[in-house]
């Protein structure tokens, strides 16, 4: 079956849904600029995740190889200060206007979904710009640009990267004055939302998988739990992922080439 069909198949069975959810992974902000993880070049191909992918493998790595960690840092700002929404988040902004899209899950910590228009977003990995309270665990969301001039402030000032140095250039906290740090999770830490992830995927009838691997546990048993629960899966990803057999219609283009082509086949319906 050609793309074209194949997209038009997704576009109709959309129309004639009610309760879709989206489950989506780095591959989904890469067309923004942001690298993904672990595709060739991606994050885990330049930094081993044992060296920066924990608290104490970060803390130690930045003694062991200061200079690697802080040109890394330095161009994750530049990276994150440029990022926009991609067509493919904007055209999922159009599917919660149209009211087929209900909940969005997340790995990413980007908060592009968000920039694009959708209001339900299930961050399993946390928020970038969220920061936490290392004491009272009070949150605070800061503006991207305000948490990203900050850190590269931090990156030229900071001599040093060591903890105490480190600490007393993050944010404090509004309640108890205490450090607060970004509320991402790193590999070992507790997931965010996860009881309420797997909710939305039970209940769904449509889940479309949207650029991830399907390697990082537990958020990757989302798409599964939509399975069992009798859904239809669709994925959208270049190349092949742990849900290929899972997949009921698997459209193997980039999101932000396939997203609007959906959404726009869905708007020539309703102009019809
Ligand atoms: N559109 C759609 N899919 C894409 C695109 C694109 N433009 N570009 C790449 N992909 C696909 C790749 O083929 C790959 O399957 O996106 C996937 C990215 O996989 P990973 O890099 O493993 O990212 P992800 O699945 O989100 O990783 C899960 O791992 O490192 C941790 O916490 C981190 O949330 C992350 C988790």
């Amino acid at each position: 079956m050609g793309l074209e069909q194949q997209i038009q198949n997704v576009a109709d069975l959309l129309k004639k849904s009610r309760r879709v959810v989206v489950f989506s992974g780095a591959g989904m902000s890469e067309e923004s600029g942001i690298p993904t993880f672990r595709d060739p070049g991606g994050i885990w191909d330049q930094l081993d995740p044992e060296e920066v992918g924990t608290g104490p493998g970060l803390l130690n790595s930045l003694t062991r190889m200061p200079d690697k960690i802080r040109s890394f840092l330095e161009n994750t700002v530049q990276v994150f200060l440029r990022a926009r929404p991609n067509p493919g988040h904007l055209a999922l902004g159009a599917l919660e206007k149209m009211g087929i899209l209900g909940t969005v899950i997340t790995q990413n910590v980007d908060n592009l979904h968000q920039e694009a228009g959708n209001r339900q977003v299930l961050e399993i990995h946390g928020n970038l710009y969220r920061q936490r309270c290392l004491s009272c665990g009070y949150r605070k969301t800061l503006e991207r640009e305000v948490f990203l001039t900050r850190v590269r402030e931090a990156l030229r000032e900071l001599m040093q990267l060591d903890l105490p140095s480190i600490l007393r250039f993050l944010p404090q906290c509004d309640q108890c004055g205490k450090p607060m740090r970004p509320d991402v999770v790193m590999f070992g830490e507790q997931v965010h939302v996860l009881h309420e992830s797997f909710r939305a995927a039970a209940d769904c009838s449509v889940i479309l998988v949207l650029g991830t691997s399907g390697v990082v546990y537990p958020a990757a048993a989302v798409p599964q739990r939509a399975k069992e629960a009798g859904a239809t899966l669709i994925e959208i990803n270049p190349s092949e992922s742990v849900y290929r057999d899972l997949a009921d219609i698997r459209i193997p283009l980039k999101s932000g080439q396939a997203l609007p082509a959906i959404v726009e086949r869905l708007q020539q319906a309703q102009r019809s």
